[in-house]
Order: C-alpha cells, then structure tokens, then sequence
C-alpha cells in the first residue's frame, strides 16, 4: 500500500514539475509604416495582438526582423512582397532565435499575398518543430487566414499546428477590447 501510495505521489510531483517547465514564446513579423486602412503606424497590428498574448500569457516575445526592412509605403511594400513570393524567396533576418525550449509557441504574421510573409519562411524553416505546439495568430484586411494554415501544417514538421485565429489588422491596430475577445479562445 505504502509503494502505490509513494509511486502515486511521484507521478504527482513529475507532472507537476512537467507543467512548471513548460514554456511559452510568441514569436512575430509584423510590419510598422504605411499599411492598407490604418495609414502610418509606429507599431504594426500584428505586434499589437502579439503584445496582448505575451502580456496575458506571461510569455516571452520574440520579434523577426528581415534583414533589409521592406519599403515604408504601402505599394511599394506589396510590390515587393509580391516579387518575393513569385520567386519563393528566402530573405535574410537580422537575428534567429533558439526555440528548443520552448512547448507552446504563439505564431504570429500579417497576412501577405494569401500567405505569410517570406521572411517568415526563413524563420520556420530554420527550426525543428517536432513536438511543439503552435498556436498560429494574424492579421489580414478581408481575406482571413489566406492558405496559412496548410503553409504552416506543412512546413513546421511533426509539430501540433492549431486553428488560425485571424483579426482584421484595423480591429488589431485600434480596437483593444475587440482584440482581447478576438484572441481569448486562443490562449493556453
Ligand atoms: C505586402 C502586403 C500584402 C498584403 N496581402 C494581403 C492579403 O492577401 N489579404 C489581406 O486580407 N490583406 C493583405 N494585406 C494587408 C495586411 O495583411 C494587413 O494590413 C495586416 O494587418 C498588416 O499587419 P502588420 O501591421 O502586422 O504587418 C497585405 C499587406 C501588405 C503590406
């Protein structure tokens, strides 16, 4: 009776150290500067969700950052994002991050042409995603999560990808408590 009861509370303890460690990490792209029915904007409105679920999570935050800045003007902007994509390009970033430690990873991009940025191409394909558990998060101006969610099953091997949620980037840029509805379903 007494090894079930000592092999119980071990079990007990284990999984209770299990939770401790686990850990979380929102990692985001998102694009400051002129963007479509914001105008000029100083933080991006993917950033804003991102800095809402690392608040409320207590998660570090980790921001992409592509090595050469994309234009500051909108149509330029989509102009290279779009040459970009047609050339399934890889664009350098300024700095990677190790995500080993990491279980739960929030994912956050603006949508781009359909899909997310190149830049977080580069990011994705840097890591092993086995075992992880991405929650994936964006903003977008009428399109909704675009093909990103088959992007992301398909490229963040082995990991557990979940649903998209996708906030309109004006809701996210002005609308707080939109946004905090918008993401509640979405945190662990
Ligand atoms: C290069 C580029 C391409 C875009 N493509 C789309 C698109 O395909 N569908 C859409 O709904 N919005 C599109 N948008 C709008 C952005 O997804 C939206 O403004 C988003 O909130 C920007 O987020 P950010 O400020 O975090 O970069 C595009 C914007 C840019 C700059």
């Amino acid at each position: 009776m007494l090894r079930i009861i000592l092999a119980a509370a071990l079990v007990i303890a284990l999984s209770f150290s299990a939770m401790a460690e686990a850990k979380s990490i929102v990692i985001v792209y998102s694009r400051a500067d002129e963007n479509y029915g914001v105008g000029n904007i100083t933080v991006g409105n993917t950033m804003k969700l991102a800095q809402i679920i690392a608040e409320k999570t207590g998660a570090e935050l980790f921001e992409v950052k592509p090595a050469k800045e994309y234009p500051a003007d909108y149509d330029s902007c989509i102009d290279v994002a779009k040459k970009e994509q047609n050339a399934n390009a890889r664009p350098a970033i300024l700095e990677d991050k190790d995500i080993s430690e990491y279980d739960t990873i929030y994912f956050g991009y603006p949508i781009w042409w359909g899909d997310i940025p190149m830049c977080m191409y580069t990011f994705v394909e840097a890591h092993d995603w086995n075992g992880k558990t991405v929650i994936p998060f964006c903003t977008h101006e009428g399109s909704g999560p675009g093909r990103t969610f088959r992007t992301l099953k398909a490229t963040m091997k082995g990991a557990d990808v979940k649903n998209v949620t996708a906030v309109r980037g004006s809701t996210a840029q002005n609308d707080r408590s939109a946004s905090e509805r918008a993401i509640s379903g979405m945190l662990k």
